[in-house]
């Protein structure tokens, strides 16, 4: 999704802002521009459709130089994805503006400022905020005064940056609804909404708060809070390691970050086990007490998080009796929920920025939302300093550290981690674990990174197996119980970056339709740990074959399902059932990964999708 980065500086700012925008590139965008004012006063920019590498060669045809300068990744809303759409706008040559979110009631004002004489060159609403604020520059003539008034009459989410001839000493900032930082540097400062751009710069971040705004000089940052207060934000030194931004050995950060699962998932339950059970404390110090209380849960999501949801809705249920309900977060935060008392709101997400995961949060915790009263809010993140844990009363960290694939993966198993500590913490607390469940289950956990080592080892097999899929159009994800959510991240990931058409079923819904377009062409892929379901899963897999359906099967040493014609069998450690939807989401993200690898896709970019939605 769409990008900032900004600098003012006393040396020359162009490649900190190409560099900055590189390191934003993950999150998924279209075009791409810099604007800054030269060493002669004068207001220039640069704007290219498709990769931040277009822009760089085109500053280095024509090299711009200047000390102050905002730049932008465009993922397109409103307009096209063309360079006359693409970031930063201007009004005249005054005042330039780069924008991620959405200005709703841009129409409005778009209309307003053409009566007052002003002309668009694009079709986006973030050309109104450029000429609104030139507008209020001419009655009050200072650019943080013109910020302020100007923020008042825009609708909607924002985080922007501006710059003015007029003003070259100063960068200005503001968000609502939509994230930034400011990078403090030595005589010299930094701006950006996500520090990932700025770890080149910067190890020390002060992030703004909903409503701010801030002027950045170089040896000065200045913020003001929604209600115009002065107000001083906490500077935080970061502490990720800097190589996880480098894809090492790999041809992909989506490999890397798929053999990293042993490492993350360990690193998330660090902390967090005691000898037989797991420590309720790691949710906050209010949590025995509010989970005690809580007789039902809500999870809200979106995408890969949403299928993290629907899995630990059935270890809710299952394991800690707590009834669970699991709903995609545009559709909840636009209905008219009917809340259980005592119902524990819980959001999942990587980012914590995701727009509707945002909104949902945001309605279930106002008072005069369509949702009435929950008795309180856990989010289930990755990023510790996002909107969502900040807005949550309790938060627990996934630990996959910086995940730079558009295509989730190691975010979604420390996910189902979290998530499974969080059923163990409730029954726990609530008393509902059957006897030895819980000492069972830390046990099992703790061998976790070590299956999980065991089924990234079978890289080699699946990569071989992937060659099937070379010449096919569409396929099929089968799975029961907990792996029918996996056998849905599976569809997903095949789907997201080697855009083949996968759609996945619980196996038994197989008759009721998916199997009239089961055919030679028609792999279908399905997960089968050796449970109790296993012998159902065996006739579904019948089903197809009697079809001449092509099928992979990823299973249990034990599960009994042997390969033959038409039926491949990848053979999986033995593990606990609870666990293995962990488990065996790890091959079908391997080979999504090889098929796309063999299709030539752009694999940690895919097309049309970003890393982070922050806009609707
Ligand atoms: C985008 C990403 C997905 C991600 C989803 C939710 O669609 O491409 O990988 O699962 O957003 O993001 P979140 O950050 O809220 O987990």
């Amino acid at each position: 999704m769409c990008g900032i980065v900004g600098a003012v500086a006393e040396r020359n700012i162009a490649a900190i802002l190409v560099e900055g925008l590189k390191r934003l590139e993950y999150r998924g965008y279209d075009s791409a521009g810099l604007a800054l004012i030269d060493d002669g006063g004068a207001l220039r920019r640069h704007r290219r459709t498709g990769k931040v590498s277009s822009l760089e060669r085109a500053l280095a045809e024509e090299p711009l130089s200047g000390r102050l300068g905002i730049a932008h990744t465009r993922w397109a809303t409103h307009g096209a994805p063309c360079e006359h759409n693409a970031h930063p706008h201007f009004s005249g040559d005054e005042l330039a503006v780069v924008h991620n979110g959405i200005i709703e009631n841009h129409g409005p004002l778009r209309e307003r400022l053409q009566g007052l004489g002003y002309v668009f060159t694009s079709e986006t609403d973030t050309e109104v905020i450029v000429h609104l604020l030139h507008h209020k520059l001419q009655s009050l003539g200072d650019l943080t005064a013109a910020l302020k008034a100007a923020v008042g009459e825009l609708h909607g989410a924002y985080g922007l940056a501006v710059i003015s001839r007029a003003q070259p000493d100063r960068l200005l900032a503001t968000r609502s609804g939509s994230p930034l930082v400011i990078g403090l540097g030595l005589g010299e400062n930094f701006l950006a909404s996500d520090q990932i751009a700025l770890r080149q710069v910067t190890d020390r971040f002060m992030y703004l708060e909903e409503g701010d705004i801030a002027e950045l000089r170089r040896d000065s940052v200045q913020v003001w809070d929604v209600h115009g207060q002065p107000v001083t934000r906490e500077t935080v030194q970061y502490h990720e390691g800097a190589e996880a931004a480098d894809k090492g050995e790999y041809r992909h950060f989506m490999l890397k970050e798929i053999h990293e699962q042993p490492k993350v998932v360990q690193r998330t339950l660090e902390g967090r086990l005691g000898s037989d059970h797991v420590l309720v404390q790691a949710f906050g110090p209010q949590a025995a007490e509010l989970f005690a209380r809580v007789k039902n849960v809500q999870i809200v999501a979106c995408g890969t998080s949403y299928h993290a949801g629907m899995v630990a809705r059935y270890w809710l249920e299952d394991l800690a009796g707590i009834p669970c309900q699991v709903e995609v977060a545009s559709e909840f935060r636009y209905r008219k929920v009917a809340v259980q008392a005592d119902t524990l709101f819980v959001s999942i997400s990587q980012s914590g920025e995701t727009a509707d995961t945002l909104a949902a949060l945001r309605n279930a915790k106002s008072g005069d939302s369509k949702a009435s009263s929950y008795l309180s809010s856990l989010a289930i993140c990755n990023v510790g300093t996002s909107s969502l844990v900040r807005e949550s009363d309790l938060t627990l960290l996934t630990q996959a550290g910086l995940e730079i694939g558009v295509a989730s993966t190691k975010a979604f198993t420390t996910q189902l981690v979290a998530l499974l500590l969080l059923t163990l913490a409730l029954g726990q607390v609530r008393g509902t674990l059957g006897a030895g469940v819980e000492a069972r289950l830390v046990e099992e956990l703790r061998r976790l990174p070590t299956r999980l080592g065991e089924a990234l080892a079978m890289d080699k097999t699946i990569e071989k197996v992937s060659e099937f899929f070379a010449d096919k159009h569409h396929s099929l994800f089968l799975g029961r119980g907990t792996q029918f959510p996996v056998a849905m991240e599976g569809a997903l990931k095949l789907k997201e970056i080697s855009y083949i058409h996968a759609e996945a079923y619980p196996a038994g819904e197989l008759k009721h339709g998916p199997l009239a377009l089961v055919d030679g062409d028609m792999p279908v892929v399905t997960v089968a740990p050796n449970n109790e379901l296993v012998e159902k899963l065996k006739s579904n897999l019948q089903e197809v074959r009697a079809r001449g359906g092509e099928l992979i099967v990823f299973a249990d040493r034990e599960a009994g399902i042997d390969p033959g014609p038409g039926t491949q069998v990848v053979a999986m450690p033995h593990i606990d059932d609870v666990l293995a939807p962990i488990l065996y989401t790890l091959p079908l993200q391997l080979l999504s990964y090889y098929v796309a690898v063999l299709r030539g896709t752009d694999v940690d970019q895919p097309r049309n999708l970003a890393k982070s939605v922050t806009v609707e």
